[in-house]
């Protein structure tokens, strides 16, 4: 204890107040929150069956189509995250629409299993939709501790938090339990120090925030300033144009890196499939390999 600390405990004691924790977990513990777990991070094997019957996961004969699709969404996203002198925020990229079920996380999902593919990459799925917190139900992980909690409580450590899966690169944030002022903790300066903390933890890291829908709940508008890329889903033939440009009203132009067609009809044979169409580049496919 410092001379200062001391000082301080001796002035604490003499008006007979408790004396000073020692450490975040003790500040909760006395704060009567739940105290800070500094244990190694927790662990989750990813359930395939589970995610595909979910329906987050495109169909078995169509899974080399979508990586590819996924491929092209990635590449300018990696680029630019990972550009020389490219500020800490250019790794924290936003999956974002203007109304419910255009397919955020669905896109959130496989662009995170995507992008944890590359070698030198290392992939953080932040369940940002506090309300749906869909994400992580999708891996088993609704009812773990995430980002609402770190939000609500100051003593615990967002990165404490994370969630590692089997699958090499990728690891994952909840959403935690639900809070009712969860925009007000988006849109607070904590959230913003948690995601720059979480960007700048690790330069080859980087962070996937599936969001709510922009147009349909304030905790996407709350968020949409912190990341330096953001990505709208826009479902083809069902996001109404106007929704869509009102949505564009929210986000920053110069951190729009482009439109996702979900859900797009391809022409396969004889007939039509509901694939993913997208901006970008072609490049080869392959699966998810695990860590
Ligand atoms: N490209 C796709 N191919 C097949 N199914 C899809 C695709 N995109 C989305 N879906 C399905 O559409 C539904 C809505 O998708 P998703 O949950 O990703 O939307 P969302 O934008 O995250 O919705 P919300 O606004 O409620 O969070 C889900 O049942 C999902 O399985
Ligand atoms: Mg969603």
């Amino acid at each position: 204890m410092s001379l200062i600390e001391s000082a301080l405990e001796k002035v604490r004691r003499n008006a007979g107040l408790p004396a000073a924790p020692a450490d975040a977990s003790a500040r909760a513990a006395a704060s009567g929150s739940p105290s800070t777990p500094e244990a190694e991070p927790k662990h989750v094997a990813i359930d395939w069956t589970a995610v595909r019957a979910a329906g987050y996961l495109p169909a078995e004969d169509q899974s080399r189509r979508f990586a590819d699709h996924y491929r092209q969404i990635k590449r300018p996203l990696i680029e630019k995250a990972l550009a020389a002198n490219s500020p800490a925020d250019m790794r924290l990229i936003l999956i974002s629409s203007a109304i419910p079920g255009d397919g955020k996380t669905f896109t959130a999902v496989n662009l995170a299993l995507s992008m944890a593919r590359e070698r030198d990459i290392s992939l953080l799925l932040v369940d940002a939709d506090v309300p749906r917190a869909q994400a992580s139900r999708v891996f088993g992980l609704s009812s773990a501790p995430g980002l609402m909690d770190a939000l609500a409580n100051e003593s615990l450590d967002a990165e404490s938090l994370i969630v590692r899966t089997d699958v090499r690169g990728l690891d994952i944030l909840p959403a935690g339990r639900s809070v009712e002022n969860a925009t007000e903790l988006l849109a607070s300066t904590r959230m913003a120090q948690i995601a720059a903390r979480m960007a700048q933890r690790n330069p080859r890291r980087l962070v996937l925030l599936d969001s709510s829908p922009l147009l349909a709940s304030s905790e996407a508008r709350a968020l949409v300033r912190i990341p330096g890329q953001i990505v709208l889903v826009v479902r083809a033939g069902q996001t109404p144009r106007q929704a869509v440009l009102d949505a564009l009203g929210h986000v920053d132009p110069k951190k729009l890196q482009g439109l996702v067609l979900n859900q797009a009809p391809v022409r396969r044979g004889d007939g039509y499939y509901y694939g993913h169409s997208n901006y970008g580049s072609a490049e080869q496919s392959s699966g998810v390999e695990p860590r």
